[in-house]
């Protein structure tokens, strides 16, 4: 790749805007520095891409785009630079200074990542953090559209929602999570029962790989393009903005929420439900959450199993058919409403049913610290196994925890395992993500919280997949296994988290790895090693 030589002019604005911030900086820091100043060419543009510490806006962008304060302590490791790209030649800028430099880089989208990936390194780096590739096109004529990998989910529903209500797309539930690192992990929401995960959605894209050179579909080649929609993020390049294609829904579809606690019959209800809600029509989704509650008796707490769904339809046909197949829900007129698919991405999210514009709002939702982890069930687990489960929402560390079980079958069924990285499809009655949250001042305590959400998965062993115990990339979880952070990692110790998100796929993934990115420049504590690396 060939850079054009500029002035030194802007280097040296550099060199003062960071002597007026009293920040010192070795030589590596200096040569990266130099080497962007050079490329970004003069001083209006440096000043708003390049973020290093002790800058006044330093702090504030790094932290505009942490989703998990478990990682926003005075010890968490800083990246020495924080840049925010404007265009396309920037983010290559980036890339050419942090290789020649050095530095290991952070790409961040959303910044979602429950283990920090995207914003935490133990060796030194920097982030390239996408908050200016937020743009999005859609076109409902040919129902497409391309979001670049800075946009927002709910940004990308807003956008999707201004121009028709019969078209959505097919991506997660929470609004604030990022095109970028959702997408390059799977994503699934409430439509990936009757049209799959985001991932299995996405028709082109535009990337750029370790040489600099930006691809599309057709220059990538359908292995990387494979690689990409599923096999994790900081792997095989930087995405910069995806196709997609849209997909239908009606004008009305109806949502709804029925809540049991364990005086309620939640146990039996819940396992009853394991036999019946996979074999439904890929219309309907369904989710269950299991949190602790306040009971009826003052002073008391219980489990609550909340059910809470959407039908591609109306109310009656939902009422008709939960009777028919489910009728230990109880489910009656009063649990339902009949909205706009936009709207239920309010419900679903957790947001008010107002304006969507609320859908724009990156600080709707308070921050907390957190720690998941997930399996994948394909036996029904036994009452007596759920009783055990409910216990453990009973104990004080789970006060802030959640159980999330979507309920699989549907289209999941119908794509084999090796049609993109993510694995777990035919076979699954439903996923389970647990999460254990805390505020940020229990930070000290966290090891509390994350020594019960061990307790929990070590609990659920009998009752979930086995050789391998599956689980979901997006909701990353480092006790899995990791790669050396300084070292080569080989095949075989890769594997060993490795096979748990991708089965067999990993075998693929590797073998486009060693090919797009032999010497491994694009890596975190889980990103697919090539073989034979340094
Ligand atoms: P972030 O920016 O942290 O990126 C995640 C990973 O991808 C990092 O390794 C990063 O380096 C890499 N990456 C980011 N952008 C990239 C790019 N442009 N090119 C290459 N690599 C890139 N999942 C789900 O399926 N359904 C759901 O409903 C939810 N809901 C949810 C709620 C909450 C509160 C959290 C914390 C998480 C979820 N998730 C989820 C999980 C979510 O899908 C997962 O964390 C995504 O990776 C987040 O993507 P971001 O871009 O936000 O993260």
């Amino acid at each position: 790749m060939k850079f054009p030589q500029f002035s030194m002019l802007p280097f040296l604005m550099v060199v003062v805007m960071l002597s007026l911030s009293g920040t010192t900086l070795s030589h590596p820091h200096w040569d990266f520095l130099h080497c962007l100043s050079l490329r970004l060419a003069n001083y209006s543009t440096i000043s708003k891409v390049i973020y290093v510490q002790n800058n006044p806006s330093y702090s504030s962008v790094l932290n505009a785009s942490i989703h998990n304060t478990r990682f926003s302590t005075p010890a968490t490791p800083k990246p020495f630079a924080i840049i925010t790209p404007l265009k396309t030649s920037h983010v290559r800028s980036t890339l050419y200074c942090s290789k020649k430099h050095g530095f290991q880089l952070r790409i961040r989208s959303g910044g979602h990542d429950v283990e920090g990936l995207s914003f935490v390194s133990e060796v030194p780096f920097v982030i390239l953090d996408l908050l200016n590739f937020r743009a999005i096109k859609v076109d409902t004529k040919n129902e497409v559209a391309w979001v670049q990998s800075g946009a927002t989910l709910g940004e990308l529903y807003y956008a999707i929602a201004a121009k028709t209500n019969t078209l959505a797309f097919p991506a997660g539930m929470c609004h604030t999570v990022g095109a970028g690192g959702h997408f390059s992990g799977g994503g699934y929401g409430t439509l990936f029962r009757k049209y799959g995960l985001a991932a299995d959605n996405i028709i082109d894209a535009r990337m750029i790989d370790v040489n600099g050179r930006i691809l599309d579909r057709k220059s990538m080649g359908e292995d990387v393009f494979w690689a990409i929609r599923g096999g994790g993020g900081n792997t095989f390049g930087i995405v910069l903005a995806w196709k997609i294609k849209l997909v239908p829904v009606p004008a009305v579809v109806t949502v709804f929420t029925v809540n049991k606690n364990l005086e309620q019959n939640a146990t039996k209800i819940f396992h009853r439900w394991q036999y019946i809600a996979h074999k439904l029509p890929d219309d309907l989704f369904m989710n269950v959450w299991i949190t602790k509650v306040n009971s009826s008796q003052v002073g008391m707490k219980t489990v609550q199993a909340t059910f809470r769904g959407m039908l591609l339809g109306g109310v009656d046909e939902l009422i008709t058919l939960i009777q028919d197949k489910f009728p230990e829900l109880g489910l009656a007129e009063e649990n339902c409403n009949e909205m706009s698919w936009i709207e239920s991405v309010l419900y679903f999210g957790g947001l008010p049913l107002q304006s969507v514009d609320i859908l724009l709002d990156k600080n709707a939702l308070p921050t907390l610290s957190l720690k998941a982890k997930s399996d994948y069930v394909k036996e029904p687990i036994p009452e007596s196994g759920i009783e055990g489960l409910m216990s453990m929402f009973l104990e004080e560390e789970a006060d802030n925890a959640v159980a999330m079980i979507p309920a699989f079958g549907g289209k999941m069924d119908d794509i084999p395992e090796n049609e993109l990285p993510y694995p777990h499809r035919a076979g699954n009655l439903f996923e389970a993500t647990y999460i254990v949250q805390w505020t940020k001042e229990e930070n000290a305590e966290s090891g509390k919280y994350i020594s019960w959400s061990r307790r929990l998965y070590s609990y659920m062993t009998p009752y979930v997949s086995k050789s391998p115990r599956e689980a979901y990339v997006n909701y990353r979880d480092l006790d899995i296994g990791i790669n050396n952070i300084n070292d080569y990692t080989s095949y075989e110790q890769a594997s060993i988290w490795g096979f748990k998100y991708f089965k067999n796929n990993f075998k693929r993934l590797v073998q486009v790895k060693t090919k797009v990115d032999p010497m491994n420049f694009f890596r975190n504590e889980q990103s697919i090693p090539p073989l034979l690396s340094p």
